[in-house]
């Protein structure tokens, strides 16, 4: 049978207040809309309907090809929203998941485990329920003698003595398609928000005879759906916990998960060593055996295995197995270090090649450069890359020495096994095996450091008595 979903996502999040849509905001760095999109098709949905309304260019353009679009023009309300995939799927035979936009912590075990009940009961809806210490706002599931489901009361609608139930509805449901759309159609909108609730739905089925199931999850965070900015904080603690959880599991070491913040995208192998402080971003990889941190901050980066990054920010970089990087490092995107390379502290580089075993210890720049193997920058080495209009590259042949504080001025190309002196300034090809030196000869003259002091002495007395330095 056919398992479709539908998502809504056209409510305008007021009370964020802000210019992007509350379903856009990320949770771990993935937007909510994204977290829910993954669980229904982890929960097998192959057809999956997003309901937009506020905000629908920004919705769409984000889900681009991974579900079917449906415009709400106007907020009636839950059931509403659900009834304008009605055009689409209003039809079908299967069964269909309703998912909030706005609670990214449903799980797809969650889901799964709803479909079987589903399925086991015979159920024309089986409904998400949670048991929380502060019902408020929520809609309350109101249950008969013989302990089923009977229907949904929303907050506002609710006598005294339905406020007092603690069971709540989490707003994520399965349905039989048909008769969904079907119980949709009598849904009417006196109640005390003039909408057109879902909820209602469960009532009109109940009361038609159908069986209704309920599947109560132990975990209230599923159940979350986030109105505000305290709830998408609480969203992402929660969610981080559990990605860390998840991570530590599969064999990785974090010394402190309180302090340590992954993405829900991030693969890590196992014996790597998270320390605190590390921020890991985007489609981040990082290999077995791997020490990361303290305050390692890496976004969309591919890092192999038996590296260690201390106190360094990399974006868009490609590290290779054995590397050392940082402390104190930056690696900038089109960084891509081979196998044994070694980064120092304050090094800079930018759309950089390096080959195995290349070393750049200690605060030098190196940008738009293609280094052969071996190669070992002395201290303060850099390439001038940009001369305000263009930016031109550094070439250098395996093996080759460049001295501390050299100059590269692109274009230039280095031959393999040269040897570039310190303090050169180099504007010219150097050609293999050959020595480049580029600075003034040096002249040592003969006691004159004293001479030099007792000049500077004597300029400082002037000034002390008002006469002016006798300099212009
Ligand atoms: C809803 C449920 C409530 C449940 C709660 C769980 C109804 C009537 N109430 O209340 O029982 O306890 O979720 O979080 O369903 N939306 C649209 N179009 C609309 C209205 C809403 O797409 O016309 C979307 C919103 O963008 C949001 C979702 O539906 O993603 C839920 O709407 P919201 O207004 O947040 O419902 P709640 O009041 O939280
Ligand atoms: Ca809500």
């Amino acid at each position: 049978m056919e398992r479709m979903a539908v998502v809504l996502a056209a409510g305008l999040g007021k009370r964020m207040k802000s210019k992007r849509h509350k379903v856009l905001h990320p949770v771990c760095g993935k937007p909510m809309l994204g977290h829910v999109l993954d669980v229904a098709a982890e929960a097998g949905c192959g057809r999956t309907i997003v309901i937009v309304g506020h905000g629908a260019d920004a919705v769409r353009s984000y889900v681009g090809d991974r579900a079917e679009c449906v415009l709400q023009a106007e907020q009636l309300g839950t059931g509403h929203a659900v009834l304008q995939a009605g055009e689409l799927i209003g039809g079908e035979e299967g069964t269909t998941v309703v998912i909030c936009g706005d609670t990214p912590l449903i799980r797809p075990e969650t889901i799964r485990a709803m479909l079987e009940e589903h399925e086991r009961a015979g159920a024309a809806a089986t409904m998400l329920t949670a048991v929380v210490p502060d019902p408020a706002g929520l809609g309350r599931v109101i249950r008969g003698k013989d302990g089923r489901v009977e229907r949904i009361v929303e907050h506002r609608d609710c006598t005294p003595d339905e406020l007092r139930i603690t069971e709540i509805n989490a707003g994520t449901y399965c349905f039989d398609n048909r008769k969904l759309f079907e119980a949709l159609g009598k849904v009417k909108n006196d109640n005390a928000q003039g909408e057109y609730y879902l909820t209602d739905v469960i009532g009109i089925l109940h009361d038609a005879g159908e069986t209704i199931a309920a599947y109560r999850t132990p975990d209230p965070a599923e159940a979350a759906g986030v109105n505000d900015r305290i709830a998408l904080a609480e969203a992402e603690r929660l969610m981080r916990e559990r990605i860390n959880r998840r991570h530590m599991e599969a064999g990785v070491t974090i010394i402190d998960p309180q302090t340590t913040y992954i993405d829900a995208g991030v693969e890590i192998g196992a014996d790597t060593v998270i320390w605190p402080g590390t921020i890991l971003r985007g489609r981040t990889v990082i290999g077995e055996d791997c020490v990361v941190g303290p305050q390692a901050d890496i976004t969309d980066s591919v890092i192999g295995r038996g590296v260690t990054v201390r106190h360094s920010v990399l974006l868009e970089a490609e590290v290779g197995d054995g590397c050392t990087i940082g402390p104190y490092a930056h690696l900038r995107p089109g960084s891509k270090l081979a196998a044994g390379c070694r980064i120092g502290d304050f090094v800079e580089l930018k759309n950089a090649k390096l080959g195995e075993g290349t070393k750049v210890p200690h605060l030098s720049y190196v940008g738009d450069a293609i280094v052969g193997r071996d190669v070992n920058f002395g201290c303060g080495a850099i390439t001038v890359n940009y001369d305000g209009y263009n930016k031109s590259v550094t070439e250098i042949g395996d093996r080759a020495f460049i001295g501390s504080n050299v100059n590269l001025i692109a274009p230039v190309k280095i031959g393999e096994d040269a040897y570039v002196v310190a303090g050169s300034t180099i504007t010219h090809d150097v050609k293999p095996n050959d020595m480049a030196i580029a600075r003034e000869r040096q002249i040592n003259k003969e006691g004159y450091a004293e001479k030099l002091r007792a000049r500077a002495r004597a300029k400082k007395e002037r000034l002390s008595r008002g006469e002016g330095s006798g300099e212009s």
